[in-house]
């Protein structure tokens, strides 16, 4: 069953390599002397220092300077071998038996809001001014600075961009309601679904709430208790037998048209996922639609539109068990008008497979630096901490199975995956055809791949590293969406748990609305699961909190260890390559896990030095492209936060404007909170 997802307007960033000179304003004195060793580079925003061989700062992917080497990539790297590190799994609930699609209202992600939309907001501002809102924020000191921060974030920044937009716009704001979510949705009442003014007015609610609650007893806000200190118990931690199969969320990213549904659907048939009587409908279907084609492809595109257009449009959740993972696939929009969407399965990844086609010119058009998405997936999807990744080069039947285009492929693409913050040793290249099944879960039986000696694409995913789980953290769980049948007095909050575990009488606190409400049960693959670990995906039903108070861009955490929430947040920012300058009252989109919010840039407070994070200029007027900052941003209404150094999930963010993303970066400072 497919369900979807779209967010926000779309945008078709021209991401070049990065080059991370600038001028240094030679009148201003550094406020601040750093010694940096002969042998290492000091990254500028994460500030590790690296081996001065890397290119790229080895915790977070900043390039180290403009691309070095551009040459011939080398060809042993078709074996992949995959470096350690890890990320994070999985939103979305996804059915054992059936594919199932993340789901959205606004299937065309337009790029602009409506009039109609604008004037929502309007209202919404108005009305605000008229809620009472809880007492003055209060200034949270942070133990943090942002030159402390030891983690990096591009390569890895945008959890964030499955933006769902926690008070604006009841319908401009993302949707993540399931189209087909038959069983538990009832489609009249839904937060997200139901309107914009049934949204509105609980979005509305839900502040009016929040303000209180913070006072009530419910909450029990903890946040003097470090997330360090916390002892989970016994049950909340795997037990080895229990799981024979790793979890792994496989984002399937690419150009349009590269063939993603088509090697999905494949790989699902061969494995045995779609049946040989399902497959025979589909190829029915197709031909009698005179889209013989994409036979496979309409095993995830299952919309009328999708189907009758040629092109995914959201996001498609489907699984299959390898040798050594439940895989969940992950298979993206590749046009640009869905980019939003697909960052919603991006955002959700452990791992990615890029399919490229090979055929002349389209592989050239993928690479386009305005118009094709190869490049912009790629950047994107490094900067949500995807740094494990397969090239499917697909098509190759219809280039003979060339091994000249192939390598002239891993060349060109092999430089921009590096520029990109992609080790050489992280990427494995496989040649494919997903029409004619070559290299999939097999050898190639073509001859004319006979040269090919790498693993197939099946042997490639298991080589990927396991990803690494917090078990043993506080509960963290931003909601993607959120199920409601008023019918039933049931409200589910569905995510992928980041942190710690949840299981049936759990208390959990509901932010912003700093509720306290019990785990009634709890569903992974659509099915009933006692418990819920770091890694899953799960709708987590509840008792005890009114259904207005759940919402996407919310988080379910742990009661003792609540998160943030705030409006007003120091960041450090990259300004992306050929972005428009950021300057001091400049009015952006902000996003971050699932929520966004109009931010305006109130301070920008040092420019720093890419290689060396020194700071360079104190109160720059603004950025320009490819220099980083440390800037104040505030926020038109407070967002689920937590410092980038306490939790990567919820301190990573991008920057929009325009339907284009101008700057990537993390939470370095909570200036003030929320109370
Ligand atoms: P979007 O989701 O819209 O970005 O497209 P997609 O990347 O999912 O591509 P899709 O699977 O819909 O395939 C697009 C076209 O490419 C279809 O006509 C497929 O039959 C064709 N195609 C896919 N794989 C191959 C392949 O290995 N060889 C050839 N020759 N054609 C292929
Ligand atoms: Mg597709």
């Amino acid at each position: 069953m497919p369900r979807k997802v779209n967010y926000g307007p779309d945008y078709d960033d021209n991401y070049d390599e990065y080059d991370y000179g600038y001028e240094v304003d030679e009148n201003e004195t550094p406020p601040q002397k750093e010694t940096i060793k002969h042998s290492v580079w000091r990254c500028s925003i994460c500030t590790y220092d690296n081996d001065e061989t890397m290119s790229s700062c080895d915790i977070c992917g900043v390039l180290h300077g403009p691309l070095l080497n551009n040459s011939i990539y080398d060809k042993k790297r078709t074996a992949n071998i995959f470096d350690l590190k890890s990320s994070r799994v999985s939103s979305t609930v996804v059915g054992r038996d059936e594919a199932v699609k993340v789901s959205s209202m606004r299937s065309d992600s337009s790029n602009q809001s409506t009039e109609k939309g604008k004037h929502n907001r309007l209202d919404e501002i108005n009305i605000l001014k008229n809620i009472e809102v809880g007492p003055p924020a209060g200034s949270r000191t942070s133990d943090n600075c942002s030159a402390s921060v030891q983690e990096g974030w591009l390569g890895h920044v945008d959890e964030s961009s499955v933006a769902v937009n926690l008070r604006s716009s009841g319908k401009s704001s993302l949707s993540l309601m399931p189209k087909e979510r038959n069983v538990m949705v009832d489609d009249s009442s839904s937060s997200r679904n139901g309107g914009e003014a049934n949204s509105l007015t609980s979005n509305l609610e839900n502040i009016s709430f929040a303000a209180k609650s913070r006072h009530s007893n419910d909450a029990k806000p903890g946040r003097a208790i470090s997330r360090a200190q916390y002892k989970p118990e016994k049950w909340m931690l795997p037990e080895k037998a229990e799981h024979s199969l790793t979890q792994l969320n496989l984002a399937i990213v690419g150009h349009v048209d590269s063939g993603k549904s088509t090697l999905s659907g494949r790989l699902l048939h061969l494995l045995g996922r779609i049946s040989q009587k399902e497959m025979h409908k589909y190829e029915k279907e197709a031909k009698l639609q005179g889209k013989g084609s994409f036979a496979y492809a309409w095993a995830l595109d299952e919309s009328a539109e999708e189907r009758e257009r040629g092109i995914t449009m959201t996001v498609a959740v489907a699984y299959f068990d390898s040798k050594r993972y439940h895989v969940v696939v992950l298979d993206s929009p590749g046009h640009k008008d869905f980019v939003p969407n697909m960052i919603t399965g991006a955002t959700q990844a452990d791992a990615s497979i890029l399919v490229i086609d090979a055929s002349i010119g389209s592989f050239e058009a993928g690479m386009d630096g305005t118009k094709g998405q190869t490049r912009e997936h790629a950047q994107l999807i490094r900067s949500f901490g995807v740094d494990q990744l397969i090239v499917a080069v697909n098509k190759m039947d219809a280039v003979d199975y060339s091994k000249e285009r192939f390598d002239l492929i891993i060349s060109q693409l092999g430089a921009f995956l590096r520029s990109c913050g992609f080790k050489d040793s992280s990427v494995s290249w496989i040649p494919l055809s997903a029409v004619e099944n070559q290299n999939l879960v097999s050898a190639p039986s073509d001859f004319r791949l006979s040269w090919y000696l790498g693993p197939n694409l099946l042997d490639a995913i298991d080589s990927f590293q396991p990803p690494t789980r917090e078990f043993s953290k506080p509960l963290i769980m931003p909601i993607c969406d959120v199920i409601k049948s008023p019918s039933q007095g049931q409200v589910s909050a569905c995510g992928k748990l980041e942190a710690g575990a949840v299981r049936s009488g759990s208390k959990v606190l509901v932010m912003p609305s700093a509720t306290i409400a019990t785990v009634r049960s709890l569903e992974r693959d659509s099915q009933a699961c006692p418990i819920g670990r770091a890694g899953d995906n799960i709708a987590v039903s509840l008792n005890g909190i009114d259904g207005n108070h759940v919402m996407a861009g919310g988080v379910l955490c742990h009661p003792d260890f609540p998160i943030a929430f705030a409006k007003h947040l120091e960041l450090k920012v990259l300004v992306l390559d050929g972005a428009t300058p950021i300057l001091i009252g400049s009015q952006l989109e902000f996003h971050i896990h699932h929520a966004k919010e109009a931010a305006r840039v109130a301070r920008i407070s040092f420019l720093l030095d890419s290689k060396t994070g020194k700071v360079v200029k104190k109160a720059p007027r603004c950025i320009l492209a490819k220099q980083s900052a440390v800037v104040e941003v505030i926020l038109q209404e407070a967002v689920c936060v937590e410092e980038f150094s306490k939790c990567k999930v919820l301190g990573r963010v991008f920057l929009r404007t325009l339907g284009r993303t101008v700057a990537v970066g993390i939470v370095t400072r909570i200036v003030e909170e929320q109370q």
